[in-house]
């Protein structure tokens, strides 16, 4: 979930280092117990042993690189580890945690060591997955870090093909270079049992957890294998498990067009002056985003910035406005002011939300590890857990054009199933699914989003009817997971539900601390206690961080 947009707003509103390389994670030893070094810069890092594979655990091992940023109470009132996993998958929790930690404990409080990881195969743990042999050769056939695009189905009509038959070699190529066949245990629920063992090093047996996005599946998963040893576990933008557990991503775009259409309202409530693309109307507003992707679609504009240059494109605009719906908070008014530049003619603000640096070709760069191997970590992860998909073109084109029917922007969404489809590396008897358990040792917190453009609400009601004793927190708000803007009332109930293990009354709702297309005057009668202030600025650097640090795809 990641875009130049949030890159350009961390940068405007961060006063914090990027995920940083200060630590060399190879040099810790990895060990089964936690052996904390400095790290970061008021963080604390170690490598943990665990099996590669937990069926044959004298047979290999992965190293799962581990940050917390330290409780600061006194021992009497500790409570322990805190573990956070920012989606993806392929996100990395060390990368979130060291860009965040302060913010989270200031939501979550002072009591708890605030816990990322990064999950069996991403980013600083090992072995990492990597289908390649040098970065240059990764660029040439994935050439996506930072930022995902999503390819469109609809772009032309070989698209699709040339798609399958990427998606085909890439993972090909993952079969001949599985060295030893470690690729088959970096799925969720070895990840899972891997937080077991984080929880079970610091001495404790039960797994305090906020997982968002794809979190949801791993703290879901955790729960269906261990409904023993959960003390608190906030799942937060919940996937349709059975969905992904299948590789049906259709579940995932009911609420897209949703979001898209809070665009058009919005933009036509704000007026000009706070929405640039501004038209009396929501339908004539949408009338003319229509018309203006239809005129980039003839004719896509090139674009040269100082250091990068490329072309604003079909794909590259629905991609900027398929972004906007995760973070609209943050983005509304960005995207309203692009869109209208190009219809001016200027297509660099468009192009600038999602601009990468052109590609230096670093003859001797090292291989491994790779630390922003999300794309091949989500292909590895999310590809392997779900049944196989193994279809056609023609089938392929089949699924597609049945999710045009639930979503506008199935033709950037129904690409994942052709990614999918390339994927052979399915190890027999891991988890998948269904997920659910009819007693957890503690009730888990669900919370949903009114209208998210990736995990919609129905997500999250189903995950409570999986376990019977949960809570659902709703969340009025439009975005992906409750990150798309802070929420004093969200916070309180996350801290009552960690403290006190009180949950929300059923048929709770939040509403956000923030409004879109906020009028670009300010509103300087507003004033707040400095400790409201710095609850939610806590909660927009974490909005941001972890925005920043994972991939787009839920
Ligand atoms: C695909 O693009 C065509 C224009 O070339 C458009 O008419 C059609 O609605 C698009 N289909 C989808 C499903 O987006
Ligand atoms: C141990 O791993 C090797 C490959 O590294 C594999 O051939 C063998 O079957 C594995 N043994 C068990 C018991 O899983
Ligand atoms: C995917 O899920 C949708 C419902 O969300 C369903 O209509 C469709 O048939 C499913 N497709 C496949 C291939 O399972
Ligand atoms: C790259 O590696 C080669 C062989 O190890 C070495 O001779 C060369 O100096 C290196 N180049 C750079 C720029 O580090
Ligand atoms: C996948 O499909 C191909 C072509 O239809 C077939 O040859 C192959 O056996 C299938 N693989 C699996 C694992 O089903
Ligand atoms: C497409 O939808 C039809 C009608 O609902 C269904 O029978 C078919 O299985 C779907 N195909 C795919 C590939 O999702
Ligand atoms: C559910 O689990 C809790 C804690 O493990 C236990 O106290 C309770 O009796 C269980 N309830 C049911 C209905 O099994
Ligand atoms: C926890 O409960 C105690 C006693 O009822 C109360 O004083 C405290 O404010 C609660 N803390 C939170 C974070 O809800
Ligand atoms: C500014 O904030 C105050 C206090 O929250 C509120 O009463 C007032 O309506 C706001 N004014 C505008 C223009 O949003």
């Amino acid at each position: 979930m990641l875009s130049s947009t949030l890159l350009l707003f961390a940068i405007l509103h961060l006063p914090i280092a990027l995920g940083a390389s200060e630590f060399d994670w190879q040099k810790h030893k990895a060990s089964t117990k936690l052996t904390w070094a400095p790290c970061y810069d008021g963080f604390e890092c170690t490598r943990l042993q665990v099996p590669l594979d937990y069926t044959a655990p004298k047979n290999g091992t992965a190293s799962i690189a581990v940050v917390r940023f330290r409780s600061t109470s006194p021992k009497s009132e500790y409570r322990g580890p805190l573990l956070f996993n920012p989606g993806g998958p392929g996100g990395s929790g060390v990368d979130a945690v060291v860009g965040a930690g302060p913010a989270f404990a200031a939501v979550f409080g002072p009591e708890f060591d605030i816990v990322g990881f990064d999950p069996r195969g991403v980013s600083y743990s090992t072995p990492a997955i990597s289908f390649f042999k040098t970065d240059v050769e990764r660029e040439l056939l994935i050439p996506t870090v930072p930022n995902i695009v999503y390819p469109s189905l609809n772009a032309s009509s070989n698209t699709l093909s040339q798609e399958w038959a990427r998606w085909q070699l890439v993972g090909q190529l993952a079969v001949a270079r599985d060295e030893g066949g470690y690729l088959q245990h970096m799925t969720t629920d070895n990840i899972a049992r891997d937080m077991l063992q984080i929880t079970e090093a610091f001495g404790y047996a039960k797994l305090q957890y906020w997982g968002i996005s794809y979190g949801s599946v791993l703290g879901a998963t955790f729960a269906s294998l261990f409904p023993d040893k959960i003390g608190r576990l906030i799942i937060d933008g919940v996937e349709d498990m059975d969905g992904y557990y299948s590789g049906n991503t259709t579940f995932e775009m009911r609420d897209t067009d949703k979001a898209m259409q809070t665009f058009f309202d919005g933009c036509a409530a704000a007026g000009p002056a706070d929405c640039a693309f501004h038209a009396p109307s929501a339908s004539q507003i949408s009338e003319n985003l229509a018309a203006l992707t239809s005129a980039i679609r003839d004719q896509p504009v090139p674009v040269i910035t100082a250091d990068s240059h490329g072309i604003v494109d079909f794909v590259v605009l629905r991609n900027a406005i398929l972004n906007a719906l995760f973070s609209p908070y943050d983005s509304f008014g960005v995207l309203a002011a692009g869109l209208a530049a190009l219809a001016g003619g200027d297509a660099a603000p468009i192009y600038a939300l999602n601009s990468v640096p052109t590609f230096e070709c670093q003859y001797n760069a090292s291989v491994l590890p790779f630390h922003s191997n999300n794309l091949e970590s989500y292909l590895t992860i999310a590809g392997g857990d779900a049944a196989a998909v193994n279809e056609s073109i023609p089938q392929l084109q089949q699924f597609y054009e049945n999710a045009t029917k639930v979503s506008n922007f199935a033709d950037l969404l129904a690409s994942t199933r052709v990614l999918y489809s390339g994927w052979k590396i399915h190890r027999a008897g891991r988890f998948q699914g269904p997920v659910g358990a009819k007693n957890t040792s503690f009730p888990l917190l669900i919370v949903g989003n009114t209208v998210d453009p990736a995990t919609p609400l129905a997500g999250a009601v189903k995950a409570v009817q999986a376990f019977p004793r949960s809570a659902l927190l709703t969340l009025n708000a439009v975005g992906h997971t409750s990150l798309t803007a802070p929420s004093l009332c969200l916070y309180g109930y996350f801290r009552q539900y960690f403290i006190n293990g009180t949950l929300p009354q059923p048929g709770t709702v939040c509403s956000v601390d923030a409004t879109l297309f906020a009028p670009s005057s300010g509103n300087a009668t507003e004033r707040r206690d400095l400790e409201t202030e710095r609850l939610l600025e806590a909660g927009r650097t974490i909005g941001a961080v972890v925005r920043r640090g994972a991939s787009r795809r839920v």
